[in-house]
């Protein structure tokens, strides 16, 4: 129920004002993302310096949880290692698949919310969709990248 109740407000939230919501001219790495279930696509930027994520910004126009997602994962990354986004997104790959059932809230912090996703299975190809890119981003793909 918590959970459910700060999930809602930080989708709202988010969504409402995006962060890091804008193209980025000098970013070194540039992905498409994309969820062929409804054809929403995102463009994330990266600019990675010395194994850090300088800055990380994202356009694109999907749902409110595609949104909020990206713009929290954004605020999650920024001035992270590669290593420690790489350890985010694992965590919330543990999450969306239901692996990670002893989430400790506390831990995770705002990251838990995105647990809260699981109460909406529907929508968990929302929320994933940054993350993917992210993820491809971390790699160093150069192509688009589908939530499927
Ligand atoms: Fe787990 Fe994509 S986030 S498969
Ligand atoms: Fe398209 Fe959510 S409905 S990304």
């Amino acid at each position: 129920e918590q959970i459910r109740d700060l999930y809602q407000e930080v989708v709202f939230d988010h969504n409402r004002n995006p962060r890091n919501f804008r193209v980025m001219e000098d970013a070194n790495r540039k992905i498409e993302g994309f969820n062929p279930l409804c054809g929403d696509k995102i463009t994330l930027y990266v600019k990675v310096n010395d194994g850090v994520i300088e800055d990380v910004s994202f356009q694109g126009s999907g749902c409110a949880i595609s949104t909020a997602s990206a713009s929290l994962m954004t605020e999650l990354v920024k001035g992270q290692s590669e290593e420690e986004a790489q350890h985010l997104f694992d965590i919330f790959h543990r999450i969306t698949t239901g692996k990670d059932d002893a989430v400790n809230l506390e831990e995770l912090g705002k990251l838990a919310v995105l647990a809260g996703v699981r109460a909406y299975p529907a929508r968990v190809k929302c929320a994933t969709l940054a993350w993917h890119s992210l993820q491809a981003a971390l790699k160093n793909e150069k192509d688009t990248v589908s939530t499927e």
